[in-house]
């Protein structure tokens, strides 16, 4: 009982055959893939493979991709609770309620074998991007649009967005984002997953509880943060003296730090190829520069002088990404967590199969009354 891990540093929870991270050589991995091997692939084959363990087979994957765009639109009463969110009301909150609401329409709702599962995790993965956008374009104004039958996940998403289809490049940094927010082992937001479905509770909830989880500033929100960073620094040559003003505020650098990585986030390297790939084709690298000098200045303030183990994480260049693709910074968030739903519908079933209730001891360090 003395022995404290404050946050559960290092803890090993349980047992996992999803992800593995090498946080001191900077590898991850999903199913044993290496995570630079599944960026050329669809989503879906990496949807497929968090959930059934192997890669897909051609069949198998045009099957998986059938179910998934089947199940992409939502129904008007979702849209229209929508409509009805008071005005501010942020995109993670709105996708939070929406699958409140989607539970009570589900037909497996109250059925947690397998299959039903499955279903229940399918509908979740191919509505996350409908819900989402369909929010974007109610906030501004718009009417919503229907998904389209055919095109891929990042490139239906972005469809559904603006109304026009992406460009070649656009639909691929999509895609991309997706698979890279898609599993990330036993991080905060798994985590809350895990002990949701450890009580036997059903998918829904647990995914509630993972959109709860993964909002919070130090984790999913990290990205709205640093793309808000971006905007304040404004140009290269403000980065150092922002780097500075924080540092001496005694306040941190979103987008850098892990609690696993003491080295680069395999993911950031990947984002930060993407961020440079769009910067030049866009001929502004503006966001681009800016994001650099951050890194630059952290590395000179942080590292090297006061020796913090710091690099860029998933949010940084992620950032830089979505500053390009003109997704709003209230809405980074919820495009982290339609990536991430297939990582948490996989622990669901892993955790089903092998479930023991999540339900660690504290230290008790209140007073103690003497009884009457
Ligand atoms: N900027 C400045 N200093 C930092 C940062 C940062 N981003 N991150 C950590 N540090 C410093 C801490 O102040 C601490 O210094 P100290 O030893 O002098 O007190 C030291 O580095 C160690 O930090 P911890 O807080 O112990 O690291 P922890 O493992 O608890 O936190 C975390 C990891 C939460 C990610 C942290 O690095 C952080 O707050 N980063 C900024 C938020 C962020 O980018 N979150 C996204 C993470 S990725 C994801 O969740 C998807």
């Amino acid at each position: 009982m003395e022995d404290i891990k404050k946050g559960l540093e290092s803890v090993i929870a349980l047992e996992t055959s999803i992800s593995y991270i090498d946080g001191i050589n900077g590898i991850l991995e999903y199913r044993g893939y290496n995570i630079n091997d599944l960026s050329e692939m669809p989503y879906d084959a990496v949807s497929y493979l968090l959930i059934h363990g192997e890669l897909p087979d051609e069949d198998e994957l045009e099957a998986f991709s059938g179910q998934l765009r089947a199940e992409r639109e939502i129904d008007e009463d979702t849209i229209e609770f929508m409509r009805m969110c008071p005005y501010g009301v942020e995109a993670m909150d709105a996708l939070r309620t929406a699958v409140s609401y989607l539970s009570h329409h589900d037909p497996d709702m109250s059925d947690c074998s397998l299959d039903a599962n499955l279903r229940k995790g399918i509908r979740l993965i191919a509505k996350f991007p409908t819900i989402v956008a369909a929010y974007y374009r109610i906030t501004n104004g718009q009417e919503p649009i229907a998904p389209h039958p055919s095109l891929p996940h990042g490139a239906n998403f972005l469809y559904m967005l603006r109304g026009e289809e992406p460009s070649e490049l656009e639909a691929r940094l999509m895609e991309l984002d997706f698979i890279l927010s898609a599993e990330h082992e036993l991080n905060a937001s798994t985590f809350s997953v895990r002990v949701a479905v450890s009580t036997l509770s059903d998918i829904h909830s647990a995914v509630i509880a993972g959109l709860s989880t993964l909002k919070g500033p130090l984790h999913g929100g990290a990205r709205l943060a640093v793309m808000r960073m971006l905007e304040e620094v404004g140009s290269p040559e403000r980065a150092e003296e922002y780097v500075l003003s924080l540092i001496a505020e005694g306040q941190r650098v979103m987008g850098f730090g892990h609690r696993v990585y003491k080295t680069y986030d395999p993911r950031a390297r990947i984002y930060k190829r993407l961020a440079r790939e769009i910067a030049d084709e866009r001929g502004d690298t503006r966001w681009f520069r800016i994001a650099e000098s951050i890194e630059e200045a952290v590395q000179r303030e942080l590292v090297e002088k006061q020796g913090k183990p710091l690099c860029p994480n998933v949010d940084f260049y992620s950032a830089v990404v979505y500053k390009y693709l003109h997704i709003p910074p209230e809405f980074a968030t919820s495009l982290f967590a339609i990536g991430r739903i297939s990582g948490w519908v996989a622990h669901c079933i892993e955790q089903y199969a092998d479930n023991r209730v999540i339900r660690p001891r504290a230290k008790y360090v209140g007073k103690h009354h003497p009884s009457r």
